[in-house]
């Protein structure tokens, strides 16, 4: 829509907001639902990815911003602070830059992809790097700063994000004209695949829907702990956004899992290096590591015969791949060196 006002003017009878609340949008949402022919032939369904990459920030976590952010102006705060491992201090970093106020954020030391450290980086963002903990530590550390000085938390744990994020559900429900049968996602912590239930539980109240899909979501296996059933207090994987052992939407997500006769399983980071290169080279797509989880649980289900064919899934890729290229780039880049001579670059290309 050419006309597309940002997720607050676009949804704000379905938001935590008054008409006093001031907007600070970078015109967030209205991302591409995108056909997924490969993922559909392998899978015998009919597949869709939800490129959330293509928000403001390259993640889908500008939709809770907005919301957050627009909400703590209106309350008056002058400063805002989050824990992340890495695309909320991006997507917080911006946006406070956009409402000409301060950025704090606490982010474990080394452990952030080198895109998102850039954002938070020119955007302005005081950049904490807690050098004992990972993401865990420091939300418990956010938590308490906002409980004991004058900075408003914009984590998750502000319900407010999770309005914001539910609102990917409504374009979904928009653009297909009900639920899909079937949502994957990768879980971190866990506030995302709480936000889409929410969306879609509310869609179906407001009679948008008639349905609302199965949640099915996917962690990097070394860092598991809805799937295990227990906090993980050293989480490993290449997937440096969902390297969470202690997920603060643990009981949200387990009643969307529950309520929706959905899962919460773990790929291996193998498995999520594959999803992400074949979304790259065959669908056009490139998210970051964390972002094809979804994608490799649903091939994974799909291979071991868990995932009737015909149905209709939802992938949410979450985030731009070029957050986090090394992966991309990881065997190497070889190009072939030619002159400027039209014959000896036919010759490399292998037409003449
Ligand atoms: N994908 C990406 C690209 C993420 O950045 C995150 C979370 C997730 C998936 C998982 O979503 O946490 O709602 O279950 N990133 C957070 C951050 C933790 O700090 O940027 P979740």
């Amino acid at each position: 829509r050419s006309t597309w006002r940002g997720v607050v003017e676009e949804y704000r009878d379905r938001l935590p907001v008054t008409p006093d609340t001031p907007v600070v949008t970078l015109l967030e949402g209205a991302t591409p639902l995108v056909p997924a022919a490969e993922l559909s032939a392998r899978t015998g369904c009919e597949v869709w990815l939800k490129v959330e990459g293509a928000n403001p920030t390259g993640s889908f976590k500008d939709r809770g911003m907005t919301v957050a952010m627009s909400v703590a102006v209106g309350e008056g705060a002058k400063a805002v602070i989050c824990a992340s491992t890495g695309n909320t201090s991006a997507s917080a970093a911006a946006y406070a830059a956009r409402a000409g106020i301060r950025s704090a954020v606490l982010v474990p030391q080394g452990k952030i992809a080198t895109g998102k450290l850039a954002q938070a980086v020119i955007h302005g963002a005081t950049i904490l790097q807690v050098t004992d903990g990972g993401f865990d530590e420091c939300l418990v550390l956010a938590r308490e700063l906002s409980d004991r000085y004058p900075v408003a938390l914009v984590n998750s744990v502000n319900p407010v994000r999770l309005h914001g994020q539910k609102t990917a559900a409504f374009e979904i429900v928009e653009s297909l004209g009900d639920a899909p049968d079937i949502h994957c996602l990768p879980v971190g912590n866990a506030g995302n695949v709480s936000a889409y239930w929410m969306g879609y539980t509310e869609d179906v109240a407001a009679g948008n829907a008639t349905r609302r899909p199965r949640m099915w979501g996917f962690q990097a296996a070394g860092a598991a702990p809805l799937v295990s059933g227990r906090p993980v207090p050293h989480p490993e994987t290449i997937a440096s956004a969902i390297r969470i052992g202690n997920p603060a939407s643990w009981a949200l997500a387990v009643a969307a899992r529950d309520d929706s006769g959905g899962v919460v399983e773990a790929v291996t980071d193998d498995e999520i290096l594959r999803a992400q290169r074949l979304l790259a080279d065959r669908e056009g797509v490139f998210v970051e590591p964390a972002s094809a989880a979804g994608v490799a649980g649903l091939l994974a289900k799909s291979g071991r015969g868990e995932l009737d064919p015909g149905q209709r899934v939802v992938c949410t890729v979450t985030g731009h791949g070029l957050k986090d290229p090394q992966w991309a780039v990881r065997d190497g880049v070889e190009p072939v060196a030619v002159p400027v001579d039209a014959v000896a670059a036919a010759a490399a290309l292998g037409l003449a």
